[in-house]
């Protein structure tokens, strides 16, 4: 029995010494991405307001980087909170707010160099080198045309600045260990399409809802789950609400919902009655008012188009799980 204990004893030990081996190993050596590029972006009114435009819309960056009504459907942006970060988007990882990208120079971007913001929102790591956790969608903006990140930059810089010290993430083990080795030097940058060809500019707006209408695993979309739906989102209430399946299934997916229906469907939530979740019956992590104020009908209608030549997959999603209810 004795020797039995003394071999468990430095089997013990030889595992502990290599897991500490690698956790050293893991914490130095990730992130692993380059020094920012030295950059300096002129802010044309070109870019401006092509930048206000991805920001406030397809790209979502104003969405989570805001404070948000929690009271209304789609969660709104709180006016005059643009930039000023807070809410949590760890989900089961942990607590992850989103950063301050307001011009205030202690707690915003004022001090960053566009290099450093460039570098953040395509490679994923803060001014310091140190790594952003991927509920900020680096990986998915480190695909856009260099330009338009380019207008995006010289946008968020107009933002008035708003002193907000946004606390510290804290993440679960092993995430923690994971989300550090995710960081990469983006070289694989997308070309924004002119706009003649829909359903290439449906693909290129609907990257972010690829993100949330696709089951994943550690970041990558499962093969055949695309826009399949049936992602689970905690709602502040508890309740639980799953994406929905947006493939032209006809049977569970939105084959045969129109495209005047779709875009109506976004449309509908610039109306102040129908943003009451209450009536509704469920609330939404899905932006519907956020995308309705800035996205065209030709933008939406664009990605309508691309999801109608999308595989049709038979999937069908509960969308949702009231608190309590089971
Ligand atoms: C789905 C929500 C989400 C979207 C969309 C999003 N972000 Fe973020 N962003 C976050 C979160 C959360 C963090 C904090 C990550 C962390 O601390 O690890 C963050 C961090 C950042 C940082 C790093 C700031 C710092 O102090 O380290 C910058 C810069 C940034 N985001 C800019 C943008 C821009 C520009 C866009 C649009 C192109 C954007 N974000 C879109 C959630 C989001
Ligand atoms: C933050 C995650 C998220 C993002 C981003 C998102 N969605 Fe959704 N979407 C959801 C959830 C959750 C639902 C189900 C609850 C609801 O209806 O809002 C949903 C529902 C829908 C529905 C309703 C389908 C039906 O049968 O009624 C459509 C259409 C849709 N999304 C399209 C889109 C499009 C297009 C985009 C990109 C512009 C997008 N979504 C981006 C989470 C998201």
């Amino acid at each position: 029995m004795k020797k039995l204990f003394k071999i468990l004893g430095i089997v013990l030990v030889i595992v502990l010494v290599f897991a500490g081996g690698g956790y050293i190993y893991l914490v130095s050596a990730f992130p692993k991405v380059s020094a920012a590029p030295e950059l300096k972006i002129e802010p044309t009114p070109e870019r401006i307001e092509r930048g206000k435009f991805l920001a406030n819309s397809f790209a979502f960056c104003i969405d989570c980087h805001s404070d948000r009504d929690l009271n209304k459907f789609g969660f709104p942006v709180k006016p005059g909170t643009e930039g000023q970060g807070g809410i949590d988007y760890g989900e089961g990882a942990g607590f992850v707010p989103a950063a301050n990208i307001t011009s205030d120079k202690e707690t915003g971007l004022g001090s960053w160099t566009d290099g450093e913001i460039f570098r953040a929102i395509t490679a994923g790591v803060s001014k310091d080198g140190r790594f952003l956790a991927p509920m900020m969608p680096y990986p998915m903006f480190a695909q856009m045309d260099k330009e338009d990140l380019y207008s995006i930059i010289a946008y968020i810089k107009t933002l008035p600045a708003i002193k907000n010290k946004v606390q510290e993430k804290n993440l679960k083990f092993p995430v923690s260990l994971i989300f550090r080795t995710i960081p990469a030097d983006a070289n694989n940058f997308g070309k924004r399409p002119d706009g003649t060809d829909k359903i290439k500019l449906g693909e290129y707006y609907g990257a972010a809802c690829k993100f949330c209408h696709s089951q994943s695993d550690k970041g990558n979309i499962i093969p055949g789950k695309e826009f399949a739906g049936g992602v689970e989102f905690q709602m502040p209430d508890g309740s639980v609400v799953r994406s929905s399946n947006i493939t032209p299934d006809k049977e569970t997916g939105i084959g045969n919902m129109t495209k005047d229906i779709f875009i109506a469907k976004f449309k509908a939530c610039l109306n102040e009655a129908n943003l009451d979740p209450k009536s509704r019956g469920y609330n939404t992590p899905m932006a519907w008012n956020f995308i309705a104020k800035t996205a065209s009908d030709d933008d939406l209608g664009a990605i309508y188009d691309y999801l109608m030549v999308q595989k049709p997959i038979n999937n069908k999603v509960d969308k949702v799980t009231l608190q309590g209810v089971k």
